[in-house]
């Protein structure tokens, strides 16, 4: 009966990122699986334009920095004068990969979360940032979740891979290792490089919806970037009030979906047998990945 605590009951959840102010966004008008309608017309000109200021700020830099497949796939997201209406975007996604966006009043509980990453639907905010937070937000905002998140789901691939990382969220609820599942969200769909024979570029949302990042991923001589590890990242701490220590690299999204196939229930049992690792430890004799 695990899908009961999923159940919205107007209380403010508590995963992906954590603060001491109570999470903004209208739960009460949430349906039960912590879906809500967008309201679209509700955004006001200002809105769309903070929105319009955002996207130009990272489609200028994205060159050279984010991943082929997010740069090829970015324009599906519409015109960037206006923040795109979730139901026509799903419509082109659900072609593409049987994806779709499906609007929520902000972070949601765990179990809610993995359960629509497992049908397929990708919550997004509905609410974007105040103009005074046009660098930083501290929770994640619907540019974040549009323009970070949802280019890769027309990957086949990457598409796959969010879904069965939703179904492996709700296995991992029920052996109490969500800390460790998280992890690996955090190091790839949020904050993961991928090699290419260009060189390292971004592919992780966290990094392509952040104006200072993108650039710092990819081309700063300070953070380690290691080869992807399942293991290695279950180990690892991570940071959320600062760029990222590390960062792992993968070779394409096939060996990320490969890699996370195998059942994780040994996995678990092994890692927790180690000692954890802290952000930005480099291991003896651990593979750092050049930049050029
Ligand atoms: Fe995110």
């Amino acid at each position: 009966m695990q899908a009961v605590k999923a159940v919205n009951q107007g209380i403010a959840p508590v995963t992906y990122g954590q603060g001491d102010r109570p999470p903004r966004g209208d739960y009460a008008s949430a349906r039960a699986d912590y879906t809500c309608d967008q309201n679209w017309s509700a955004y006001t000109p200002q809105e769309h334009d903070l929105y319009r200021r955002l996207y130009e700020r990272q489609a200028a830099q994205m060159h050279g920095l984010a991943c082929d497949e997010f740069i090829d796939a970015v324009g599906h997201l519409g015109a960037p004068q206006r923040i795109p209406r979730f139901d026509q975007l799903s419509e082109t996604l659900h072609r593409r990969t049987r994806w779709e966006v499906v609007a929520v009043p902000g972070l949601i509980p765990e179990e809610a979360f993995f359960g629509l990453l497992a049908q397929r639907k990708f919550p997004v905010t509905g609410w974007i940032r105040k103009p005074e937070e046009f660098d930083y937000v501290v929770e994640p905002d619907v540019f974040h979740d549009l323009f970070g998140h949802v280019p890769l789901l027309f990957n086949p691939m990457f598409a796959d891979y969010m879904q069965a990382y939703g179904a492996g969220g709700l296995k991992a609820s029920r052996l109490d290792a969500c800390e460790l599942l998280a992890r690996l969200y955090w190091y790839t769909v949020e904050f993961g490089l991928i090699r290419t024979a260009q060189g390292v570029r971004a592919y992780g949302a966290g990094i392509l919806s952040s104006a200072g990042e993108l650039r710092y991923s990819v081309q700063s001589p300070e953070p380690s970037r290691v080869p992807f590890d399942l293991r290695r990242i279950m180990r690892t701490r991570y940071k959320i009030d600062t760029y990222q220590a590390t960062y792992f690299v993968i070779d394409s999204f096939q060996q990320l979906f490969e890699a996370t196939s195998p059942d994780f229930t040994p996995i678990y049992r092994a890692v927790r047998e180690l000692p954890q690792i802290d952000a930005g430890v480099v291991l003896e004799g651990e593979t750092r990945i050049a930049i050029e």
